[in-house]
């Protein structure tokens, strides 16, 4: 199966009542882990690439290290549908660049603006994206935490309003709505107990019924993940993340797409930092990165399966 868009895995995963995972990628290693899982879990899956990302590894390298890892599971028999989405992009040149080079869903996430201007934004996106026959995803609500040089104060967040939720889906054509329910993005989400407001996403979902929802600011930050991390390195000055029983609660719901990254990084960095700390003149990045990889491929099974999309693809 070659790259896909959304329409069909979304369908699925909601009638099936479960999520997709979307996890970030930025490297060869975090690409190949992310592929391992999905392959074992026999799971649909979607590789995301911000800004940062796409600046930091370049758009050629992400397409082809992505391409390779479709070709070659489809080798070996194991063909999974995947997607390649772009994660918060914040113009529509950098979508129809993204589009133009391959991606087959984008993110259009003019959710700073106002409404009116939101709609603006986004419909332009939407309509060069169906002309390419590629999916898009918007935001409407701010997350508070911090992505790529933008950076949300908790209290500037603002939750998703049902009614305008439906106003902007039905203005926009967008084919998914990324909403704001008390997530955010980072390793530092809540200061007390974790709280989502469920009985929002439920009115959101009662007036778009059968249309996918995505959750961003997803990451659970587990207490394993950030012990290997503060045991053999600098303390993650870490609060806490979304329970993965919530997870597993919204999965359930119209949220047919779970974005994480702050975990991969934890899984991934906890681990180098082990080798480091175990062996101070390591020096060959094989040996740092291959369990580095290994920790993104097990973080990724366990989401696959908190969020029911294993056995799915
Ligand atoms: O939501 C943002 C993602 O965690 C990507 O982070 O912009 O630092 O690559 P980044
Ligand atoms: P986390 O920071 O919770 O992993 O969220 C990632 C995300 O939403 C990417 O768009
Ligand atoms: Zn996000």
């Amino acid at each position: 199966m070659a790259l896909v868009t959304s329409t069909e895995l979304f369908k699925k995963a909601y009638a099936g009542k479960y999520a997709i995972g979307a996890f970030n990628v930025n490297n060869m290693e975090i690409i190949q882990g992310i592929f391992e899982a999905a392959i074992e879990e026999k799971s649909p899956l979607i590789i995301q690439v911000s800004a940062g990302a796409r600046k930091y590894a370049r758009h050629e390298y992400l397409m082809h290290l992505v391409q390779a890892s479709i070709e070659m599971a489809k080798a070996s028999g194991k063909d999974i549908p995947v997607v390649l989405h772009l994660d918060h992009g914040d113009s529509f040149e950098l979508c129809k660049s993204c589009i133009d080079g391959g991606f087959t869903s984008v993110m259009i996430d003019a959710s700073q603006h106002s409404f009116e201007e939101n709609i603006r934004i986004t419909k332009e996106v939407v309509d060069y994206a169906h002309s390419k026959g590629v999916t898009v995803e918007a935001e409407l609500g701010k997350l508070a935490g911090v992505e790529d040089d933008v950076k949300v104060k908790a209290e500037d967040a603002t939750y998703t309003d049902p009614k305008q939720a439906k106003e902007f889906v039905e203005r926009t054509g967008c084919d998914s709505l990324a909403v704001a329910i008390g997530t955010s993005h980072g390793a530092y989400k809540f200061k007390g107990e974790p709280k989502l407001d469920f009985k929002r996403l439920a009115e959101i979902e009662a007036l778009l019924p059968g249309f996918p929802l995505v959750l961003h600011g997803a990451s659970s930050v587990p207490q394993d993940l950030t012990d290997i991390c503060n045991q053999y390195g600098g303390k993650i000055p870490g609060s806490r993340g979304v329970p993965e029983e919530m997870i597993a609660q919204a999965s359930k719901t119209g949220v047919c797409k779970i974005n994480v990254d702050t975990d991969l990084r934890l899984a991934m960095t906890g681990q180098i930092r082990k080798v480091f700390f175990e062996n101070p003149s390591e020096f060959d990045p094989r040996k740092y990165l291959g369990p580095g990889r290994d920790a993104v491929r097990e973080v990724v099974k366990r989401k696959m399966r908190i969020m029911g999309c294993s056995g799915k693809a």
